[in-house]
Parts: structure tokens; sequence; C-alpha cells
């Protein structure tokens, strides 16, 4: 499989749909793509996914908001995705997030007032070796204690 290019133009909503067959049982599909060209769905990108779909609102919304991969509300510059799998969680991932909440000051699924960072929560990150561990965008921090979390946002400032 070819590797995209970052320097690739993003294709627009309609390209999307026409790809998709404007089939609605790809809904889905259709809204992870419009997420990656939007950065999250916008009421007026549900709206038009709509449109074009012929099909009600409130069955885009209702997809939208059910997964958490699919994003209603913009995200943050950085998402910070701490694993909560077992071996994650018996090595202290509940003091990570505790920390992660206590300093940030937000909980899973939400962004910081800066819009700086957005915490979620995630399955395996596929590091269990170096368990606990969390990504902040495409970086991955293993051994991790509350003091290391606050050291490595501090990086990020
Ligand atoms: S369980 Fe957390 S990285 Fe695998």
């Amino acid at each position: 499989m070819p590797v995209k290019s970052s320097t690739e133009p993003k294709k627009s909503l309609s390209q999307v749909i026409a790809e998709h067959n404007s089939d609605p049982g790809a809904l889905l599909d259709i809204l992870r793509d419009a997420q990656e060209i939007h950065g999250y769905l916008s009421t007026a990108v549900m709206e038009e996914v709509a449109d074009q779909l012929d099909i009600p609102v409130s069955r885009v919304y209702g997809v939208a908001t059910f997964y958490t991969l699919l994003a209603t509300e913009p995200k943050g510059k950085y998402i910070i995705r701490v694993c909560e799998s077992p071996p994650c969680h018996i090595r202290g991932a509940v003091n990570i997030l505790e920390t992660l909440k206590e300093v940030l000051g937000v909980n899973p699924g939400e962004t910081t007032e800066d819009k700086k960072f957005t915490l979620e929560l995630t399955s395996c990150l596929g590091v269990c070796g170096v368990a606990p561990a969390m990504m902040i965008g495409d970086q991955v921090y293993g051994n991790l204690t509350p003091e290391r979390v606050k050291e490595i946002l501090k990086t990020y400032e």
C-alpha cells in the first residue's frame, strides 16, 4: 500500500462521499474521512454529509457521538492518550490519569481552555514493557510516574 505524502492535497467532502458511492452504509468511514479533512465534525459538516447522503442529520449525529474516535468538538493542538489496558492499569495508570486531570484541569474527552491539550483514554499502545504509558501526539512515553508526567508536560510549554 502506498504511503500517503504529507504534502498530498486534502480531498473535499464531496470527493470522499463520491468515493463511497454516496452509500449511507459507509457513514462511519465517511465521517472518519470528514474528520481527517476538517479536524472535527462540526454541525455544518454533519449537515452536509446528511444532505449529500440524503439521510436525516439525527442519524449522522448519532454515529458521530457514538464512536469515541469521532469528535464533534474541536480538539487541542496535542492529543494525550493514556493507556488504560490491564498491564498499564496494574502498574499505576490511574495515578497517571489523575495527575494529568489535576495539572490540565480536564477530564478524559475534554480539551484545555487554551486548546493546547485534549485528554483521552486508549487501549494498549503496544509498549506494555514500559507500562504505564501514554502518547502525546505521535510521541510515546513509558515508565511514567506522576512526577515524570509533570516534567513531560513542562516540555510542551
Ligand atoms: S497495556 Fe498499556 S501499553 Fe500495552
